[in-house]
């Protein structure tokens, strides 16, 4: 099969490992262009690949100057193809074509104002100055014959510069950055007028074919999947049914540590739009039989991850026979990146837990394999998928057993249940949740004295955390006004037998992360 996506004339960002790479891409599918990022190492490959319509070398925290650093063969300079250098990347163009490089004196790192100075293509109709990104420690202090200079700033000469009959064109600035005023419409101007991609990767596009890459896949078989209520599984199942109709089956697993209600409304919401009713599995007495006096954490979230399998496979024993297993991997779940911390470590198995292990046997269908998580939401937005659904907040596979902290039980669920509740409906009527990239109350293992009437409480403090987010890799605490705050804690304190105590989060991550465990 030919998986959707594949077959585009695209853009390759190579991946020097900078910590916006992935930006790049996501920048370009903004503008509708298919982009794919790739670690430099697979330079060749994407070479010799005639889809790739150009190439954008990324940013990294390497200097050229230095015996190891990571390096291109120097076909690339040679195959004919259009090539944007961002920072790193242009340092490389710049190093390998014969130009010369001097470190600065200090690393320049923040705001920047460019002056164009020639409006060649990627500045054409664009303001004479303009604020950018900086962040590189060295600057192109010679460029290569050919090249010529584009923009300057107080302190580098050469800002930008192109040798335009080659279409080779470097910035040592980030336009995929925000703080880069018209950096969209330079990333822009690159693809189309640049490396000429007139293809339009929109949602429409993708769901026509995605359909019938599906239905290609599967011929006459029938699917299994694993639906949570999340959007990436959402937006799957609705695209598989769009394809396949009741050929195929969804499995919805309560596993006890769900928000209140939850399953009831993933249930009634999933019916309203799928054409084959999803089978609802109520296994939170297993799940929770098997966490009673687990407090590690990790250990949680294996015997939730293991508990799935087994309780999933079971459900769908005598369902079948199935030819193929659909899941909702999206893109980043993919991506190799260059990592400059070398492999990473792991601080929490993520993406381990409501996953459905290879062993089950099954040919995967993964049809959102090519996309982030915004290009998810358009997609569900053109399935006509309802608004609130696609704008769910995130809610981590383990669920509500990674917000008890210490041991989880019937009585600890069922108590920040209440109190989750209650903060996510304020948040709702407030106008606050949409703002918020994920939010919920941890229920903490401390008991703290308080005063009701005349009675003193030795009772449990909840904490509240939301967070504004890009994608989760880092985040900031939400600046909710303390009025609502306010409301919060007291609805929580009064409505919530059994909690007396109320505290915000106010941690960034890093170094924090989102959840507490
Ligand atoms: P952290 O806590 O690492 O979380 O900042 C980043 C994002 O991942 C979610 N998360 C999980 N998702 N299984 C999941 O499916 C998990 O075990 C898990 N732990 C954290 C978290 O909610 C946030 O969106």
């Amino acid at each position: 099969m030919s998986a959707p996506g594949h077959d585009h004339p695209k853009i390759v960002v190579l991946d020097f490992g900078s910590q916006v790479s992935q930006l790049i891409a996501r920048r370009l599918r903004e503008v509708q262009v298919f982009s794919e990022m790739r670690p430099y190492t697979a330079w060749r490959e994407v070479v010799d690949d005639p889809l790739v319509k150009g190439i954008v070398l990324s940013g990294g925290p390497s200097s050229v100057m230095e015996s190891g650093s990571p390096q291109v063969g120097a076909e690339i300079w040679t195959a004919g193809k259009p090539i944007l250098g961002i920072c790193y990347g242009m340092q490389l163009m710049c190093h390998d074509l014969g130009g010369s490089m001097a470190p600065s004196a200090n690393r320049e790192y923040g705001h920047a104002e460019i002056d164009i100075l020639d409006h060649d293509t990627i500045f054409a109709g664009q303001p004479e100055r303009q604020p950018v990104w900086m962040s590189h420690g060295d600057r192109v202090d010679a460029l290569p014959p050919g090249f010529t200079v584009l923009a300057r700033t107080e302190h580098i000469p050469f800002a930008a510069a192109a040798d335009p009959s080659r279409r080779f064109y470097g910035v040592q600035f980030h336009p995929e950055v925000a703080h880069t005023a018209h950096g969209l419409e330079m990333i822009e101007s690159f693809a189309r007028q640049v490396c000429n991609v007139e293809d339009r990767w929109t949602a429409a596009a993708f769901v026509e074919e995605a359909v019938t890459a599906i239905r290609d896949q599967v011929g006459d078989q029938r699917v299994l999947c694993a639906v949570s209520g999340g959007v990436d599984s959402t937006v799957m199942a609705t695209l598989v049914d769009r394809a396949i109709g009741d050929r195929l089956h969804s499995v919805y697993v309560d596993n006890g540590v769900m928000r209140e209600g939850e399953s009831e409304q993933v249930e009634r919401d999933l019916n309203s739009f799928l054409q084959h009713p999803i089978q609802r599995v109520d296994a939170g007495d297993v799940f929770l039989t098997r966490l009673a006096g687990v407090e590690e954490p990790e250990k949680k979230r294996k015997i939730i991850g293991n508990s799935f399998i087994e309780v999933f496979t079971e459900a769908t024993r005598d369902q079948g026979p199935f030819g193929f297993l659909a899941q909702g991997t999206l893109y980043p779940d993919r991506i190799e990146s260059v990592s400059i911390h070398g492999p990473s470590s792991v601080i929490k198995t993520h993406h381990n837990v409501g996953g459905l292990p290879a062993e089950l046997g099954f040919e995967l269908v993964e049809p959102l394999r090519d996309l982030f998580k915004d290009e998810v939401r358009r997609v569900g937005r053109e399935l006509g998928i309802p608004e609130p659904l696609l704008a769910r907040h995130p809610f981590p596979g383990p669920g509500l057993a990674v917000r008890i902290l210490g041991e989880v039980n019937a009585d600890r669920v069922s108590l920040l249940q209440r109190a989750d509740h209650i903060f996510i409906e304020e948040l709702r009527l407030n106008g606050q949740y949409d703002a918020i990239w994920q939010a919920g109350a941890i229920l903490l293992p401390v008991r703290s004295v308080g005063v009701m009437g005349d009675q003193r409480t030795y009772e449990n403090a909840v904490a509240l955390r939301a967070v504004t987010s890009l994608d989760g890799m880092t985040a900031d605490w939400a600046r909710i006004p303390t009025e609502i705050l306010a409301r919060i804690s007291n609805r929580i304190i009064n409505e919530v037998p059994g909690v007396n105590r109320v505290v915000y989060d106010i941690s960034s991550k890093p170094p924090s992360t989102i959840e507490w465990e």
